[in-house]
């Protein structure tokens, strides 16, 4: 005590002589270094032997939030092989389990409705984009049938129908943009991508009549929704701040753009349709209330937001893996001549069953380049981790990261090789689930959406797993197959170096894609250009 008040005086007295600015530094370096050091204390101290392992961490808060962010797969990785498949780390102050591998996969994808919650994740940054009363912003129970709806009208009768739309769009596309004008060049494949996949989605899924309107201004208002989706938003979802008011302007407006042609087409007493929006306003809840207007009109706003990161940021990876593997791009063009003739007929439905590398491309490219890298879920009761002393309390998020095991050497062979040929049985990298017995059925469940295999022990997840699975795999399949099926027949593709390279991952967004300028070397194979 006596050594305290001898420094202690000498102390205040130089504290005293510094200036106001001088004062604030020393104050907020002391409170700095004080709360570093509390944090790095109770990390040693207090270790909950009932909790997975605290990922190490210097400052309280920010945590591990840098290292994570900045590159999310190597950051599990890194920890997998520190802590195993069950760690916790600090996401902007709060807790977050990871659990990796297909054990932590089901744990968290399959978990009860009872245990784990994605809607009190996701609902801040979902419901100002997409609009009241769907997806999050309901009960699950409300969410299934949802999903059910959405699903019932992709039947084979509608993707049939999608080829020959999603085609012309493409062929019309590189006809009509200046990019593309002459016998070769150089272009930013990204934004390329992205305007294909919201002309073939929108007109696939919602019609002409709101396809043409993306030629006028619902691109630049989806742009505007799209900016609701930044990581930022997570905090700061309810700030008057430019872009959110943007946001809110742009959903009251595409909503009433839909609302109006929903009015519109009940108008003409129109039938038969094959499109999305089509098949809800004549869908009816178990509860015997029709779908409302306003909710067909957000559910539209979800389904086009939900593909469009997906799928345009695949179509880039896909067509950025061709022009590393130009003699790939070579073998897919001679498939489709070998499988549908040489003059390559107009592609139907069925032609993408007969192009098993096509398909295998898309597979692949997921495999390495899942857009959806983290799934979070709030824990509503303290859940016991099975075969483990964890038990993980219900102040923590639960994160799954099924990109981990679709990239683990135990069940993927060369795991960071982009090699389509190993989903082949004979492949000698093929995966163990490709070598397995086909006949041994998958677990398959029902959460009132259809029934759908359980993912249970799948190390390969693109599209999730549980009650909130992707509804959208197979529009998303004969999406991406019809890009890549049609762009082959129109050019040939290489690195601008020549090189096999690829660009690094920008994470920057909640979706993993390709950091940009992505710039490829094009060139156009004549026969198909009349
Ligand atoms: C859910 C991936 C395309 C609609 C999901 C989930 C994943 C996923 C991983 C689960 C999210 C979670 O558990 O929290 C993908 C990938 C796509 C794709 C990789 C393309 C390559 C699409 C498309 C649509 C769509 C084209 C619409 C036509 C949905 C919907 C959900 C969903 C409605 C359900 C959300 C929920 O139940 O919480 N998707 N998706 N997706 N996706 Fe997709």
């Amino acid at each position: 005590m006596g050594l305290v008040q001898e420094l202690g005086g000498p102390l205040a007295e130089g504290f005293a002589r510094l200036g106001l600015a001088s004062q604030v530094a020393v104050a907020v370096g002391g409170f700095l270094f004080l709360s570093v050091f509390f944090n790095v204390l109770s990390q040693i101290l207090f270790k909950n032997p009932n909790e997975p392992p605290l990922v190490f961490h210097w400052f309280p808060f920010v945590g591990s939030t840098i290292t994570y962010g900045m590159d999310p797969p190597r950051f599990f990785r890194e920890n997998k092989a520190k802590y195993g498949d069950c760690f916790t780390f600090i996401l902007l102050g709060k807790k977050t389990t990871v659990y990796v591998g297909p054990k932590g996969n089901d744990f968290i994808l399959n978990g009860k409705i009872r245990d784990v919650c994605a809607e009190e994740i996701y609902t801040v940054l979902t419901t100002p984009v997409f609009g009241k009363d769907v997806v999050y912003d309901c009960p699950n129970s409300k969410l299934m049938e949802q999903k059910k709806f959405m699903k019932i009208a992709l039947t084979t009768e509608a993707f049939r129908s999608y080829v020959p739309i999603i085609s012309d769009e493409v062929t019309s596309y590189f006809k009509r943009t200046a990019d593309f004008k002459g016998q070769s060049g150089i272009v930013n494949i990204c934004p390329k991508m992205a305007q294909i996949t919201i002309f073939t989605a929108s007109h696939a899924l919602q019609g002409k009549e709101i396809r043409d309107k993306f030629d006028e201004k619902l691109a630049d208002l989806y742009h505007d929704l799209d900016m609701g989706f930044s990581p930022l938003n997570f905090m700061l979802h309810w700030a008057p701040l430019p872009w959110n008011n943007r946001r809110d302007h742009a959903q009251r407006t595409v909503a009433k753009i839909y609302m109006d042609t929903i009015k519109s087409r009940r108008a003409q007493g129109e039938s038969g349709a094959q499109d999305m929006m089509y098949h809800l306003m004549n869908s009816t809840y178990k509860n015997g209330v029709k779908v409302p207007d306003h909710e067909i009109a957000h559910m539209m706003i979800a389904l086009l937001m939900a593909g469009q990161h997906s799928s345009s940021s695949t179509s880039s990876w896909i067509m950025l893996r061709l022009a590393s593997r130009p003699d790939i791009m070579e073998e897919l063009y001679q498939e489709q001549v070998k499988n549908l003739g040489a003059d390559l007929p107009p592609l139907t439905y069925e032609d993408l069953a007969k192009l098993p590398l096509n398909q295998a491309i898309v597979k692949e490219t997921l495999r390495l380049h899942a857009p959806i890298h983290s799934i979070m879920r709030a824990v509503k009761q303290p859940m016991p981790v099975p075969g483990t002393k964890y038990v993980i309390p219900t102040n923590h998020v639960l994160l799954a990261a099924p990109g981990v095991s679709a990239t683990d050497e135990q069940y993927f062979p060369q795991p960071d090789l982009w090699e389509p040929h190993r989903w082949e049985k004979e492949s000698p990298i093929a995966p163990s689930i490709v070598r397995n017995d086909p006949e041994e059925e998958e677990e398959k469940i029902d959460y009132g959406y259809g029934l759908v295999s359980k993912g249970t022990g799948s190390p390969y997840l693109p599209f999730g797993a549980g009650r909130h699975r992707c509804i959208g795999e197979q529009f998303a399949n004969v999406q991406l197959q019809t890009i890549v099926a049609m762009t082959v027949r129109m050019f040939k593709f290489r690195n601008v170096d020549g090189s096999n390279n690829v660009i690094g991952t920008d994470y920057a967004s909640l979706f993993s894609r390709p950091l940009e300028p992505a710039n490829i070397y094009w060139e156009k194979r004549e026969k198909h250009w009349e």
